[in-house]
Protein backbone atom coordinates (compact mmCIF):
# COMPACT_ATOMS: atom_id res chain seq x y z
CA UNK A 1 0.00 0.00 0.00
CA UNK A 2 1.37 3.48 -0.99
CA UNK A 3 2.42 5.44 2.33
CA UNK A 4 1.67 9.35 2.52
CA UNK A 5 4.60 10.81 1.04
CA UNK A 6 4.18 7.96 -2.03
CA UNK A 7 0.53 10.05 -2.83
CA UNK A 8 2.42 13.65 -2.72
CA UNK A 9 5.14 12.45 -5.18
CA UNK A 10 2.52 10.67 -7.11
CA UNK A 11 0.97 14.09 -7.27
CA UNK A 12 3.88 15.54 -8.15
CA UNK A 13 4.52 13.17 -11.56
CA UNK A 14 0.63 13.16 -12.73
CA UNK A 15 1.35 17.37 -12.79
CA UNK A 16 3.86 16.65 -14.61
CA UNK A 17 2.75 14.59 -17.12
CA UNK A 18 0.00 16.17 -17.69
CA UNK A 19 2.09 19.86 -18.20
CA UNK A 20 3.82 18.20 -20.49
CA UNK A 21 1.18 16.54 -22.57
CA UNK A 22 -0.52 19.89 -22.58
CA UNK A 23 1.44 22.86 -21.03
CA UNK A 24 -1.46 25.52 -21.14
CA UNK A 25 -3.72 22.56 -19.44
CA UNK A 26 -3.70 24.09 -15.69
CA UNK A 27 -3.56 28.11 -16.52
CA UNK A 28 -6.75 27.54 -18.40
CA UNK A 29 -8.18 25.02 -15.74
CA UNK A 30 -7.23 27.78 -12.49
CA UNK A 31 -9.40 30.73 -14.96
CA UNK A 32 -12.54 28.57 -14.97
CA UNK A 33 -14.34 25.18 -14.85
CA UNK A 34 -17.17 24.74 -17.74
CA UNK A 35 -18.14 20.61 -17.05
CA UNK A 36 -20.97 19.83 -18.95
CA UNK A 37 -22.21 16.89 -16.55
CA UNK A 38 -22.96 16.85 -13.22
CA UNK A 39 -22.09 12.80 -11.62
CA UNK A 40 -23.98 11.42 -8.82
CA UNK A 41 -22.30 8.06 -7.59
CA UNK A 42 -21.10 5.71 -4.97
CA UNK A 43 -18.33 6.82 -2.60
CA UNK A 44 -16.88 3.56 -3.20
CA UNK A 45 -13.32 3.71 -4.11
CA UNK A 46 -13.81 1.23 -7.16
CA UNK A 47 -15.78 3.56 -8.67
CA UNK A 48 -13.41 6.76 -9.59
CA UNK A 49 -15.50 8.92 -11.85
CA UNK A 50 -13.37 10.93 -13.83
CA UNK A 51 -11.48 7.74 -14.75
CA UNK A 52 -14.35 5.66 -15.76
CA UNK A 53 -15.69 7.52 -18.43
CA UNK A 54 -12.23 9.06 -19.56
CA UNK A 55 -12.65 13.01 -18.53
CA UNK A 56 -10.11 15.18 -17.53
CA UNK A 57 -10.56 17.87 -14.42
CA UNK A 58 -12.68 20.20 -15.16
CA UNK A 59 -15.13 18.45 -17.36
CA UNK A 60 -16.58 16.44 -14.89
CA UNK A 61 -19.03 18.10 -11.69
CA UNK A 62 -18.76 15.48 -8.86
CA UNK A 63 -21.19 14.45 -5.60
CA UNK A 64 -20.36 10.88 -4.44
CA UNK A 65 -21.94 9.67 -1.04
CA UNK A 66 -22.97 5.62 -0.05
CA UNK A 67 -25.22 4.29 -2.55
CA UNK A 68 -25.64 7.42 -4.44
CA UNK A 69 -28.69 8.51 -2.53
CA UNK A 70 -30.54 11.55 -3.48
CA UNK A 71 -32.92 12.14 -0.47
CA UNK A 72 -34.56 15.78 -0.63
CA UNK A 73 -33.62 17.11 2.68
CA UNK A 74 -29.94 16.71 1.92
CA UNK A 75 -28.55 20.40 1.91
CA UNK A 76 -25.21 19.05 0.21
CA UNK A 77 -26.57 16.82 -2.54
CA UNK A 78 -29.11 19.58 -2.95
CA UNK A 79 -26.13 22.32 -3.09
CA UNK A 80 -23.96 20.69 -5.56
CA UNK A 81 -27.13 20.00 -7.90
CA UNK A 82 -28.11 23.67 -7.76
CA UNK A 83 -24.90 24.90 -8.44
CA UNK A 84 -24.15 22.85 -11.27
CA UNK A 85 -27.53 23.62 -12.90
CA UNK A 86 -27.85 26.88 -12.00
CA UNK A 87 -24.40 28.50 -11.97
CA UNK A 88 -22.24 25.95 -13.64
CA UNK A 89 -24.99 25.06 -16.27
CA UNK A 90 -24.39 21.29 -16.90
CA UNK A 91 -26.58 19.60 -19.59
CA UNK A 92 -26.85 16.23 -18.21
CA UNK A 93 -26.69 14.79 -14.86
CA UNK A 94 -25.40 11.19 -14.28
CA UNK A 95 -26.86 8.87 -11.44
CA UNK A 96 -24.14 5.99 -12.06
CA UNK A 97 -24.74 3.17 -9.29
CA UNK A 98 -22.66 0.16 -9.12
CA UNK A 99 -23.20 -3.26 -9.01
CA UNK A 100 -21.39 -4.89 -5.56
CA UNK A 101 -22.16 -1.90 -4.08
CA UNK A 102 -21.59 -2.72 -0.10
CA UNK A 103 -24.33 -0.01 0.99
CA UNK A 104 -26.91 -1.53 -1.01
CA UNK A 105 -25.94 -5.11 -0.13
CA UNK A 106 -26.34 -4.21 3.54
CA UNK A 107 -29.43 -2.20 2.81
CA UNK A 108 -30.77 -5.66 1.36
CA UNK A 109 -28.96 -7.91 4.07
CA UNK A 110 -30.10 -5.79 6.28
CA UNK A 111 -26.35 -5.67 8.20
CA UNK A 112 -26.42 -3.60 11.12
CA UNK A 113 -23.30 -1.20 10.42
CA UNK A 114 -24.24 1.83 12.99
CA UNK A 115 -25.48 5.05 12.09
CA UNK A 116 -25.00 4.15 8.52
CA UNK A 117 -28.06 2.21 9.08
CA UNK A 118 -30.30 5.56 8.67
CA UNK A 119 -28.78 6.37 5.52
CA UNK A 120 -29.11 2.79 4.05
CA UNK A 121 -32.82 3.00 4.67
CA UNK A 122 -33.91 5.00 1.79
CA UNK A 123 -32.64 1.78 -0.37
CA UNK A 124 -34.33 -0.54 2.05
CA UNK A 125 -37.46 1.26 1.29
CA UNK A 126 -36.99 1.07 -2.54
CA UNK A 127 -36.62 -3.10 -2.10
CA UNK A 128 -40.24 -2.51 -0.11
CA UNK A 129 -41.56 -0.67 -2.79
CA UNK A 130 -40.82 -2.68 -5.72
CA UNK A 131 -41.14 -6.87 -3.96
CA UNK A 132 -42.39 -8.45 -6.82
CA UNK A 133 -39.35 -7.85 -8.73
CA UNK A 134 -37.29 -10.09 -6.22
CA UNK A 135 -37.79 -13.80 -7.10
CA UNK A 136 -37.52 -16.26 -4.34
CA UNK A 137 -35.00 -18.18 -6.17
CA UNK A 138 -32.34 -15.42 -6.50
CA UNK A 139 -29.39 -15.28 -4.22
CA UNK A 140 -28.70 -12.02 -1.78
CA UNK A 141 -26.05 -11.22 -4.23
CA UNK A 142 -28.57 -11.10 -7.34
CA UNK A 143 -31.44 -9.57 -5.34
CA UNK A 144 -28.98 -6.84 -4.37
CA UNK A 145 -27.65 -6.28 -7.70
CA UNK A 146 -31.59 -5.53 -8.70
CA UNK A 147 -31.81 -3.59 -6.13
CA UNK A 148 -29.24 -1.36 -7.21
CA UNK A 149 -30.37 -1.03 -10.45
CA UNK A 150 -33.66 0.09 -9.08
CA UNK A 151 -31.93 2.40 -6.85
CA UNK A 152 -30.32 4.59 -9.59
CA UNK A 153 -33.88 4.87 -11.55
CA UNK A 154 -35.40 5.60 -8.07
CA UNK A 155 -32.54 8.22 -7.49
CA UNK A 156 -32.97 9.84 -10.88
CA UNK A 157 -36.30 10.14 -9.96
CA UNK A 158 -35.59 11.92 -6.73
CA UNK A 159 -33.19 14.39 -9.09
CA UNK A 160 -35.93 14.70 -11.76
CA UNK A 161 -38.39 15.80 -8.51
CA UNK A 162 -36.29 18.80 -7.02
CA UNK A 163 -36.98 22.20 -7.10
CA UNK A 164 -33.87 22.62 -8.91
CA UNK A 165 -34.49 20.75 -11.82
CA UNK A 166 -37.89 21.34 -12.10
CA UNK A 167 -37.31 25.21 -12.07
CA UNK A 168 -34.99 24.90 -14.74
CA UNK A 169 -37.52 22.42 -17.08
CA UNK A 170 -40.01 25.36 -16.29
CA UNK A 171 -36.87 28.00 -17.64
CA UNK A 172 -36.74 26.15 -20.92
CA UNK A 173 -33.06 25.32 -19.39
CA UNK A 174 -31.81 22.15 -21.03
CA UNK A 175 -31.00 19.79 -19.22
CA UNK A 176 -31.32 15.84 -18.71
CA UNK A 177 -30.84 12.98 -16.05
CA UNK A 178 -29.87 9.45 -16.87
CA UNK A 179 -29.19 6.39 -15.03
CA UNK A 180 -26.41 4.20 -15.43
CA UNK A 181 -25.19 1.50 -13.30
CA UNK A 182 -21.11 0.25 -13.57
CA UNK A 183 -19.63 -3.33 -12.96
CA UNK A 184 -17.00 -3.69 -11.10
CA UNK A 185 -15.86 -7.02 -12.65
CA UNK A 186 -15.39 -5.80 -16.12
CA UNK A 187 -15.15 -1.99 -15.36
CA UNK A 188 -17.75 -1.46 -18.02
CA UNK A 189 -20.94 1.30 -17.76
CA UNK A 190 -24.38 -0.21 -18.31
CA UNK A 191 -26.92 2.48 -19.77
CA UNK A 192 -30.55 1.60 -17.45
CA UNK A 193 -32.17 3.16 -20.11
CA UNK A 194 -33.97 6.14 -17.93
CA UNK A 195 -33.22 9.47 -19.78
CA UNK A 196 -35.72 12.58 -18.76
CA UNK A 197 -35.12 15.93 -20.24
CA UNK A 198 -38.84 17.04 -19.37
CA UNK A 199 -40.99 16.88 -16.35
CA UNK A 200 -43.68 15.61 -18.00
CA UNK A 201 -42.11 12.11 -19.40
CA UNK A 202 -40.59 11.47 -15.79
CA UNK A 203 -43.66 9.00 -15.49
CA UNK A 204 -43.48 7.08 -18.73
CA UNK A 205 -39.85 6.79 -18.36
CA UNK A 206 -39.47 5.65 -15.24
CA UNK A 207 -42.18 3.19 -16.20
CA UNK A 208 -40.28 1.89 -19.06
CA UNK A 209 -37.18 1.39 -17.73
CA UNK A 210 -38.34 -0.08 -14.81
CA UNK A 211 -40.74 -2.74 -16.95
CA UNK A 212 -37.05 -3.19 -18.92
CA UNK A 213 -36.27 -4.39 -15.62
CA UNK A 214 -38.72 -6.85 -14.98
CA UNK A 215 -41.26 -4.84 -13.11
CA UNK A 216 -44.37 -2.45 -14.11
CA UNK A 217 -45.35 -0.08 -11.28
CA UNK A 218 -45.36 3.02 -11.52
CA UNK A 219 -43.04 5.24 -9.10
CO1 LIG B 1 -21.33 1.53 -3.52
Amino acid sequence: MPSLPDLLSNNRQWAEGVKRRDPGFFDRLARQQAPRYLWIGCSDSRVPANEIVGLMPGELFVHRNVANIVVHSDLNCLSVLQYAVEVLRVEHIIVCGHYGCGGVEAAWKRTPLGLIDNWLRHVQEIAERHQQLFARAMTDAESADRLGELNVLEQVANVCRTTIVHDAWRRGQSVAVHGWIYKLQDGIIRDLGLSVSRADALVKEFGRALSALGGGAAT
